[in-house]
């Protein structure tokens, strides 16, 4: 049995058609399923839909074969412990700092919220700045309107987000896409199926 960790909404949407190309096709569909396991038109090869964050322990522990998770995840799963072969250019975003709009630039002590720990913790100490990390788990451009935090590490894509709630980018952090890992001893155990799965997925990405 393959097993493929993907998480639903937009990595799921934008995986089906990767799948598809290398001719694997879920049945059930998540949208209107409440089952965690889609089974695909292979019977040794199945997906299982659980949180983004999540997808990455899933691998690691070999609970899943393969999986697609955002870089900005990966990195703040901070583990060596997955082979990363392939960037599959989808859930395209930037990683970046936002603050309410025309607020001075950040300088001297600030305070963060984020979900995105590790990163932010990383990037402040880069920029010679001290940052008191405020950890959330959504919702984090309401931090900065509330007086929970001066300012927010997110992900940002059109920026509507930030100017439905007065916030505005102002420094990138890191160019996001979602990634394919592989469970390292899967990698050599399974090579046969999986190679030939790397290998189309990358011809694809090669003709878009
Ligand atoms: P969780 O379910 O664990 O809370 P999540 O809500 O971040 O995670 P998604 O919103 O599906 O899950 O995001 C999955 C990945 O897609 C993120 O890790 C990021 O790499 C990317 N992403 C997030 N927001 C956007 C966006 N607005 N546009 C494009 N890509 C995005
Ligand atoms: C993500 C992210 C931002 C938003 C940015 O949220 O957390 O809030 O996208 O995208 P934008 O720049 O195009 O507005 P998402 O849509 O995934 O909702 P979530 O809060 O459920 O993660």
């Amino acid at each position: 049995m393959l097993t493929i960790a993907v998480s639903k909404g937009r990595i799921y949407d934008d995986a089906l058609p990767l799948l598809a190309e290398a001719n694997i096709i879920p049945i059930d569909d998540p949208k209107t399923s409440r089952k965690l396991i889609l089974r695909t038109n292979h019977d040794n090869v199945q997906l299982v839909i659980i949180r983004a964050t999540d997808v990455p322990t899933f691998v690691e522990y070999g609970a899943a074969d393969l999986g697609i998770a955002g870089k900005d995840v990966l990195i703040e799963h901070d583990s060596d412990n997955l082979y990363e072969p392939l960037d599959l250019k989808i859930a395209c975003c930037k990683l970046m700092t936002a603050a309410p709009k025309g607020a001075p630039n950040i300088s001297g002590r600030v305070r963060v919220a984020t979900k995105y720990i590790k990163t932010a913790e990383r990037y402040f100490a880069s920029q010679g700045i001290q940052a008191e990390i405020i950890k959330l788990y959504g919702a984090m451009e309401l931090a900065p309107l509330v007086g929970l935090a001066d300012c927010i590490v997110d992900v940002v894509d059109t920026g509507n987000t930030l100017r439905a709630n007065g916030l505005e980018p102002r420094e990138l952090i890191m160019d996001i896409s979602s990634r394919l890992v592989v469970n390292k001893a899967s990698m050599k155990m399974k090579h046969s199926i999986i190679q030939p799965l790397i290998d189309q997925f990358e011809k694809t990405l090669a003709e878009r």
